[in-house]
């Protein structure tokens, strides 16, 4: 084989493995996330580098603490407690009581997997029992991830 050949090789893998980080990315391709699994792609790093946590926690006030206790002495209401939820593994909180679909998602929650999840809920997890859609706009969600990431013991480094 000569070189050329090598070559086209070499462009048809970093065809694919352009297209693979592309179907990674949050609201693009994907599927349930029993089969998908989510990368930290530089695009969602460089999203949570510029995260604005107060709009994060704002939004978290307004759209997710109607069924979510993000305090760290708080508990359980229609959703999960959500302390110490970055890490976690999915369907984990004692006490709460999850659809099988959520028990089946075999998921941790980490930046790539949250902000997967709460880009399109029913196409991570088909037949969850949140009654939440997601969160379109993608800074916005990476605000909301980052605010999330607090909520803990030790929050992890940012990536
Ligand atoms: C209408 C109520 C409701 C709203 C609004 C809601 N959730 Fe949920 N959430 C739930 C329920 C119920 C579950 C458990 C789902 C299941 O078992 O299928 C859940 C599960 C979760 C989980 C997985 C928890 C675990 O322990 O595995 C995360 C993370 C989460 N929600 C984050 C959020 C965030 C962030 C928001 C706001 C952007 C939000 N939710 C809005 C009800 C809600």
């Amino acid at each position: 084989m000569g070189p050329q050949v090598f070559r086209r090789i070499g462009l048809i893998l970093g065809m694919s493995l352009a297209v693979a980080a592309w179907a990674g990315a949050a609201g693009t391709g994907g599927g349930p996330l029993t089969s998908h699994t989510p990368l930290l792609t530089p695009e969602l790093k460089s999203r949570l580098a510029q995260a604005d946590l107060d709009a994060g926690a704002r939004y978290f006030e307004r759209k997710c603490s109607q069924c979510h206790d993000g305090a760290k002495e708080g508990g359980h209401g229609k959703g999960p407690h959500l302390w110490n939820i970055m890490g976690r593994k999915a369907a984990t909180a004692p006490g709460f009581v999850y659809s099988a679909a959520m028990k089946q998602a075999a998921t941790t929650w980490s930046y790539a997997t949250l902000d997967y999840y709460l880009a399109d809920t029913e196409r991570a997890i088909p037949d969850r029992a949140m009654n939440f859609s997601g969160i379109q706009d993608d800074q916005l969600r990476a605000n909301v991830v980052a605010y999330l990431r607090t909520l803990n013991d030790a929050p992890p480094p940012l990536p």
